[in-house]
């Protein structure tokens, strides 16, 4: 099983360059497929996310062509199956983006029950209730939901929570339903407008997406375009977060400064220098971080995915803190492997209490998830000794060459096979 190997300590200095957001791709890939027609998808992450979406459009028959490392041309004009393979709907969460589309072009879908991060109960019931407004009946045998609709309709559907995914399959099923479909509620997330932006592109007739009321217009017919994904609002705030939590001066480049505000802002209240360009930011940090209160909440709130590596941040910052969870009711596993390197973190329901300690010691742990694995790679640029992270392959799925972009501004990490190749690298080091 791979591995990250990090020596802590070195300050991150130099400039970085931002990939296209996992969130948006993971929707416009399945988006491709309302086009019947060719698509050239440019600034994809070369992620395995996007690897499993690229995989699922090809088995369902659509023709894809690498253009380069980050850009594809999909000719979805001939799909011919309905059916996602069990074995890649469960390798992510955004395989329901299937269901939606599928849907739409062909009145019929089967996706297995979504896989992904583990964040505690994961319902898909606002998903369905869109289906079913519009006019589909949906059913879950075996592991496997199916969607099917004679014809689907234009519907006004009321979102009981905010929901990315509900939203983004709500503009999915409805861009050639007929008549017109009101979405109220709305999640406002750059990657919602990414997708709307996508799929008007298309030829879709889809509005006010980034407010919390959608309007979509059914068309008959979508046709192709060419489209660049917006850049990963996530990945960049990680990577401020790095160098704010192991000093240094970083120019984070490639991103859209608007949607990093609730980033920024917290990086602020600890301490951090933040200038803002055009298209660019530079954090500053000395190391030095003041304690502060977060609580994450929908889009423009401080985003869910940033609060893992808010925590260490906080883990390292004088006085004490509290992150509050308000979106997911289990996303403080990673507590235990951060205490192993010295954090004093105590979990209270949905509320971690941090009390700040003066560094994080090398350790070996284990990435819990996702954004809880990129944390602790953190965590681990900022400590004192070597940390192991394991289980790297939750970070694979959400960060284009993690490690090479941090060695590129001064980090010393290394990506290892095996037990053999760390003894080596930890030989090398030391
Ligand atoms: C998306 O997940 C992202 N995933 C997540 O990113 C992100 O954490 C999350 O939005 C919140 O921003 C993708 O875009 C693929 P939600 P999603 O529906 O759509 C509840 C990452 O690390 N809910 O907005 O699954 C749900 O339980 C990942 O990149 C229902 O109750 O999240 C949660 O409490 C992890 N019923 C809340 O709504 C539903 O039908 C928000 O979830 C749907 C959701």
């Amino acid at each position: 099983m791979e591995k990250f190997v990090i020596t802590g300590g070195k300050p991150l200095r130099g400039e970085v360059t931002i990939s296209g957001a996992k969130n948006a791709a993971v929707g416009i890939l399945p988006a491709t497929i309302l086009a019947a027609d060719i698509c050239v998808v440019e600034n994809l992450p070369d992620i395995s996310d996007v690897a499993v979406s690229l995989k699922i459009l090809s088995v369902l028959g659509a023709q894809i062509k690498m253009i380069n490392r980050n850009t594809y041309e999909i000719d979805t004009t001939h799909l011919t199956g309905t059916n996602v393979p069990d074995d890649l709907s469960r390798q992510m969460r955004a395989s329901y983006y299937f269901l939606g589309a599928l849907l739409s072009r062909f009145g019929k879908a089967q996706v297995a029950m979504p896989g992904g991060c583990n964040l505690g109960p994961r319902p898909i019931d606002q998903h369905l209730k869109v289906f079913s407004a519009l006019g589909a009946e949906d059913s879950v045998d075996y592991g496997m939901i199916t969607v099917r609709a004679k014809e689907l309709n234009g519907a006004h559907i009321f979102f009981d929570k905010v929901s990315v995914g509900a939203t983004m399959n709500g503009m999915l099923s409805a861009v050639m339903a007929k008549g017109q479909t009101i979405l109220e509620n709305c999640a406002k997330e750059p990657h919602v407008v990414d997708l709307a932006n996508f799929l008007n592109m298309c030829g879709a007739d889809v509005r006010g997406a980034g407010t919390d009321v959608i309007k979509v217009r059914g068309v008959e017919k979508m046709h192709g375009c060419t489209y660049s994904i917006i850049p990963d609002q996530i990945e960049a705030g990680t990577f401020m977060f790095a160098v704010a939590a192991a000093g240094g001066n970083v120019l984070v480049k490639n991103v859209i400064p608007k949607h990093l505000e609730a980033t920024t802002a917290k990086l602020l209240e600890v301490g951090c220098q933040v200038e803002e360009f055009d298209d660019s930011v530079r954090v500053i940090s000395d190391g030095h971080l003041r304690h502060t209160q977060v609580t994450t909440l929908p889009y423009p709130g401080f985003p869910t995915d940033m609060q893992p590596q808010m925590a260490v941040l906080l883990g390292i910052a004088e006085g004490t803190s509290t992150v509050t969870e308000s979106i997911f009711e289990n996303r403080f596993k990673y507590v235990d492997e951060l205490t192993r390197m010295g954090a004093d973190i105590k979990v209270e329901s949905n509320i971690a209490i941090i009390s700040g300690v003066k560094r994080y010691t090398g350790a070996r742990v284990n990435a819990p998830d996702l954004r809880a694995g990129a944390a602790l790679v953190i965590a681990g640029l900022a400590a004192e000794g070597i940390t192991v992270v394991d289980d790297i392959y939750y970070i694979q799925r959400g960060y284009e060459a993690l490690e090479e972009k941090l060695t590129k501004i001064g980090a010393k990490i290394a990506r290892v096979e095996d037990e053999k190749e760390l003894q080596k690298f930890i030989l090398k080091v030391s």
